[in-house]
């Protein structure tokens, strides 16, 4: 059987006097005269379910032994509850123990411990209130982003997570390969002689699936990618990750003005949805973490983004009068504090912010008329900054071919992407969202280690 009990969340939505046995944790127990108290969470929502068994169904000595972090059954009726803040509560008639656990040595004690510490022992920190609903936001979320794609007949394609090509051309890829490092075979020259890897060539952790995402959208006209990504960029960061999850549409006959719209009502579903389906947590975190979650969610969805080009915002960003710590001038890149600036002060809202110069942008963005800005859009938003990253591709194979040159990219490794742009080319666009950021959005998360399960980091792959 799936679940032969029933989830604590069913559980509260039954009526008084049913008959339910109840699985999961023990969050707190405490005990008075003849009777005991315990708190009991599955992961299947916030609230606990208050458990109370009287000393005559189990003996006090055993469940004395029953402590936080151990697993039980309780079979029980569903009674009416006289305590504060709780409807009902489970008046429990057998209880069986699956797993004690250790009250003197179990890391996950009920208060005060840090997001740190909590890091630390992330085989127990999912039972803990704050990772409980961080991730069942973040379940719920990646719902959401099947669900819109899904309903707008986009197909979710799997794009390779070993490569050989560098997708965003910055060269932050993590090298895979069987060789024997200390003993590698060597070429003439005394290089590393790759073709006698495992691929037969130098093999990466992919950065994006956005190449292979375009083969399919010339195929399959509108496609997503949802899977891990990596960057071996040395960020130690509270938005960076070695290891991130990114959502990439690709949609043929689609410029940028079109991919910005897709990307709004995009960030709006998921949080609806998030809004519509965990409550209960958001709650959480608007109470516990950041009392702006809510509002700052309720406005996004209510408001339409802004939308401002790059050359504006530099323009906004020199006559700031701020001491940036980075200094702006046209053709730098914009900086956290320029985008939080720009979306925290002066929009108050997310901001979508467009043509950035050709020299800071990926190789395969569609350049402009102008000849010096390409058709690029970052979405930002308060708190986070970037939060989106997207472009019209380059469609046309000649531009397309100088660009590559003109970056000191090899042409050769893009030469099926080269293809496309001779057989049957169209104006296609798309983008990615870093499903970390977004979780860090919903939840008022401060630490981008601390809405994904296992973080990897520079220095940090424990678990
Ligand atoms: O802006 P990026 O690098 O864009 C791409 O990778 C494109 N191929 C997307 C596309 O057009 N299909 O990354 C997209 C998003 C960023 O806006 C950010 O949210 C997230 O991915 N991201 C990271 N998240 C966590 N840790 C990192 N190191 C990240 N790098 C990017
Ligand atoms: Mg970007």
């Amino acid at each position: 059987m799936l679940h032969p009990g029933d989830y604590i969340k069913d559980i509260f939505q039954k009526p008084v006097g049913a008959e339910v046995t109840a699985r999961g944790w023990v969050k707190t127990i405490r005990h008075s005269k003849g009777i005991s108290f315990i708190q009991l969470n599955d992961g299947s929502g916030f609230t606990d379910l208050q458990v109370v068994v009287d000393h005559q169904t189990a003996s006090e000595e055993a469940l004395k032994e029953i402590s936080t972090g151990a697993c039980i059954s309780v079979t029980g009726e569903l009674v009416e509850s006289p305590a504060q803040g709780q409807a009902v509560e489970l008046k429990g008639n057998s209880i069986e123990v699956h797993g004690l656990a250790d009250a003197a040595t179990y890391k996950l004690q009920k208060k005060g411990a840090t997001m740190e510490f909590l890091r630390e022992i992330a085989h127990l920190r999912p039972r803990s209130n704050t990772f409980g609903a961080v991730f069942r936001v973040r379940n719920a979320a990646s719902y959401a982003i099947h669900k819109f794609f899904q309903e707008r007949g986009f197909a979710w394609v799997h794009t390779p997570i070993i490569t050989a090509s560098d997708a965003e051309g910055a060269g932050a890829m993590f090298g895979v390969t069987t060789l024997d490092l200390m003993n590698p075979p060597k070429t003439q020259e005394g290089g590393i002689d790759w073709a006698e890897d495992f691929f037969g060539k130098r093999s990466f952790l992919t950065v994006s699936g956005q190449l292979e995402g375009e083969i399919f959208a010339e195929a399959m006209s509108n496609i997503y990618t949802f899977g891990p990504t990596f960057r071996a960029e040395n960020s130690n960061t509270p938005r960076h990750l070695a290891e991130f999850w990114m959502v990439e549409p690709e949609m043929a006959f689609c410029d940028l003005d079109d991919d910005r719209r897709v990307a709004e009502e995009f960030l709006k579903y998921i949080i609806t949805h998030v809004m519509d389906t965990r409550m209960d947590d958001l709650e959480f975190f608007n109470k516990r973490i950041d009392d702006t979650v809510l509002s700052t969610l309720e406005t996004v969805v209510n408001s339409d983004f802004g939308h401002i080009t790059y050359t504006e915002a530099v323009d906004i960003l020199e006559k700031a009068n701020k001491s940036w710590e980075f200094p702006v001038k046209w053709g730098v890149d914009l900086q956290s504090e320029h985008e939080r600036y720009i979306t925290e002060e002066v929009f108050k809202k997310p901001v979508v912010v467009t043509d950035y110069p050709k020299e800071i942008k990926a190789f395969y963005m569609r350049m402009n008329d102008d000849g010096k800005t390409v058709r690029a859009m970052d979405v930002l938003v308060p708190r986070i900054g970037e939060i989106i990253g997207g472009s019209q591709r380059e469609e046309r194979h000649a531009v397309l071919v100088e660009k590559i040159k003109a970056m000191g990219l090899p042409l050769e490794a893009y030469w099926w992407y080269l293809e496309l742009r001779k057989y049957g080319s169209v104006p296609h666009a798309g983008f990615g969202l870093g499903l970390e950021r977004m979780i860090m959005y919903l939840t008022g998360m401060k630490n981008i280690r601390d809405v994904i399960p296992f973080p990897r980091t520079p220095g940090s792959a424990e678990f």
